[in-house]
């Protein structure tokens, strides 16, 4: 079992991606997330890891999933939470998301959880505020957290928890990898701990330049199924399209989607993963998405222990 290195210690008081942390920090991350995760097995689901402290959670775009995931995790570490939207706040009014950061941080807050739609927006505001940020998903860049509980409960079902060490793993990635956060923080996370990645989808959602990172890029789902130990389906981000990438829905899913029949190409015990939310019919049918070889429900499951973890770590770094 490998070990982290006798004189490790978590620095970041920030979490903003994955492609600046290193394999150690990956694994920390997990491992704390591993002692979260009883917390929310018992009859009263909380710890006063981060009692008296304020997380606001500041999201600019739509979210169900990773808001509330966010605002467990940071109840159930006895933290004081207050739900921010871009909608019912002052910057529909015009204030920069700066302004806006510096005033609520003047309430004395000690961690952000930003969702916003520009790449790069948590950098930024991580170096104009003196709290902690973490990133909830900015623009196409990343989303560090669901590339985590990705990890997280991709060890869990093959067994290496723990050690987090993925090598002789091979997990495609597939759809709309252009317009993902998801699959750049997968990437990054999956690579640094030692897994074969395939990003796989048309040539018009795949930028070319991600395989200098060390991936292999792949137009053929069929093809690349048979050598997968794990499918991580991504939602087509309609919003984010410019122009019109692939000529039909239809089509998409006829080459890009994974049904029942496309699933038995892959190995039997295939982990078939979805961030969510999923477009049924399109990247993945109802079967696929409710059998057995998904992992979807578990990675929810897994998001709270990974949010409670970062929160924890951010907060206390360098304490810890
Ligand atoms: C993802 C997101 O918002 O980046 N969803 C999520 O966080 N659960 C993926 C998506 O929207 O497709």
């Amino acid at each position: 079992m490998s070990q982290l290195p006798g004189e490790y210690r978590w620095v970041h008081r920030h979490l903003l991606d994955l492609e600046s942390l290193s394999a150690d920090d990956i694994r920390f991350v997990l491992r704390t997330a591993e002692g979260f995760e009883e917390v929310s097995t018992r009859s009263v689901k909380k710890v006063p890891a981060l009692r008296g402290k304020v997380v606001v959670n500041l999201f600019f775009e739509d979210s169900t999933r990773t808001r509330s995931s966010f605002n467990l995790a940071a109840s159930r570490l006895s933290a004081d939470v207050l739900e921010l939207t871009g909608k019912g706040s002052s910057v529909s009014k015009g204030e920069t998301l700066i302004d806006t950061a510096r005033n609520i941080e003047a309430m004395g807050v000690d961690a952000i959880v930003l969702r916003h739609h520009r790449s790069g927006a948590a950098l930024h505001l991580s170096r104009a505020v003196n709290c902690c940020i973490v990133n909830a998903g900015d623009g196409q860049h990343e989303h560090p957290t669901q590339g985590l509980l990705d990890i997280f409960t991709l060890a869990q079902r093959l067994g290496r928890r723990s050690h987090y060490d993925l090598s002789g793993v091979t997990v495609a990635i597939v759809g709309d990898i252009a317009h993902s956060r998801v699959a750049r923080s997968n990437l990054h996370g999956l690579l640094k701990l030692g897994a074969h990645v395939i990003l796989v989808g048309p040539s018009t959602l795949l930028p070319r330049g991600l395989a200098d990172l060390g991936c292999e890029i792949s137009h053929d789902l069929d093809a690349v199924l048979p050598r997968v130990d794990a499918i991580n389906m991504l939602r087509i981000q309609f919003e984010r399209m410019t122009s019109q990438l692939f000529p039909s829905v239809r089509e998409y899913a006829h080459f890009f989607g994974l049904n029942a029949a496309r699933l038995r190409r892959a190995k039997p015990d295939v982990i078939v993963m979805h961030p969510g939310p999923i477009n049924r019919g399109v990247e993945l049918d109802a079967a696929v998405a409710d059998g057995l070889n998904s992992a979807i429900l578990q990675q929810v499951t897994n998001g709270l222990a990974v949010r409670m973890a970062s929160l924890f770590l951010v907060v206390n770094a360098q304490k810890v």
